[in-house]
């Protein structure tokens, strides 16, 4: 891996414009700007329970890899502080409940590894914590995995800044306008910070560079064209949303400099799954000699699976097809597929962006 860090404009300490997630001012719950209801109303939501943060996470009201790490973190902590303001004092107690907590947010959605991965830091850090001192009570704990929830969340702001100027020095040049196709989601929406594949642009923008953005609506659930395109929009950025079933013609007809989307999970040899339709942007790009950058943190390389085969692919409700804009939008009852995530082999990618650096081969 190289890593080269260049001055860049950064967007400015405003952006973005919303908080994906936040402690409640009482510290004992979450608040979580409901995705569900974008882009027809901004809603923020307030989570209490640890029922309400799992739910939270399986209806996609809070989603992308990097944002499922931060919100995992932060339930741990608020659901721990809670505990503690309820009376509970004994730090192995707490020890336990946080374990169980780490448990059922870990079952939420296996394909996204910065769950497991932010999951597994916490439980570590409180392990090391009451080995270092066994007479911590409750609310000590649960002090310590609130600052390993700020700690997680601080770092997941800079590695999106970061990913953006490495990404930048792959992308051609100012002053020519950069016209780039994007899939699904992966941008403030989608991170603690102003996102990964997104990230470039948002610094290009405030370079004062002038951008050109398509967006897949990406079906079945829509992120391109509901997230995407309205975060891009509340931050001035051109935006043109394309179904996806689009994106051949627009390569063979459209000069695009670059693919660029985000990541779940990148295996040891670099295959690589992303939200579902990924993947055939990946063979229209290589068909078209269309650069495909995938821009993802280090916290979404996952070396323990060796290749794209033992990613586990999230399979998500049929109703999400066969009723997919609150409409009967395929015959009720009919068998669907509904695989949330595809895997794109590394021969297809141009190169990994990531918040340390540049890689274009795994071997
Ligand atoms: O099902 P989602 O909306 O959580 O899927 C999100 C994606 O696939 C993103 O592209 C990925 O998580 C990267 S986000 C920076």
């Amino acid at each position: 891996m190289s890593t080269f860090i260049v001055p860049v404009a950064r967007p400015s300490d405003a952006h973005p414009p919303f908080d994906t997630v936040r402690p409640s001012p009482d510290g004992r719950g979450l608040v979580i700007l409901d995705q569900t209801q974008l882009p027809g109303a901004e809603v923020e939501v307030t989570l209490r329970t640890r029922a309400d943060m799992e739910e939270a996470i399986r209806l996609l009201r809070v989603r992308g890899a990097p944002l499922l790490g931060v919100m995992a973190a932060w339930s741990l902590a608020a659901l721990a502080r809670n505990r503690a303001a309820r009376g509970m004092s004994d730090g192995p107690l707490q020890r336990a409940a946080i374990r169980d907590d780490a448990n059922v947010l870990a079952a939420t959605r296996p394909t996204a590894v910065n769950l497991a991965w932010s999951l597994r830091r916490v439980i570590s850090q409180v392990d090391a914590t009451l080995a270092a001192a066994p007479g911590l009570d409750a609310a000590g704990l649960a002090d310590r995995v609130w600052a390993e929830a700020e700690a997680i969340h601080a770092e997941d702001r800079q590695m999106c800044l970061t990913i953006g100027e490495h990404a930048l020095q792959l992308l051609p040049a100012a002053p020519a306008p950069l016209t780039v196709l994007t899939h699904c989601n992966a941008g403030a929406l989608a991170t603690g910070g102003v996102g990964t594949a997104l990230a470039p642009l948002y610094l290009a923008h405030a370079a004062g560079r002038t951008l050109r953005v398509f967006v897949d609506e990406t079906r079945p659930l829509l992120q391109g064209s509901r997230l995407t395109a309205w975060e891009l929009g509340q931050a001035g950025i051109d935006v043109t949303v394309i179904t996806d079933s689009m994106a051949g013609a627009l390569l063979s007809t459209t000069p695009i400099d670059a693919v660029l989307v985000g990541a779940d999970r990148i295996a040891a040899n670099g295959d690589t799954a992303n939200k579902i339709g990924t993947y055939l942007l990946a063979v229209l790009a290589r068909r078209h000699r269309v650069p495909f950058y995938v821009l993802a943190p280090t916290t979404t390389l996952d070396p323990a699976t060796p290749d794209g085969e033992g990613i586990p692919i999230e399979q998500r409700h049929p109703d999400e097809v066969r009723q997919g804009m609150g409409t009967a939008t395929a015959p009720e009852g009919v068998r669907v597929w509904n695989p949330a995530f595809d895997v794109t082999p590394a021969d297809l990618v141009t190169a990994w962006i990531t918040d340390q650096g540049v890689v274009r081969s795994w071997t």
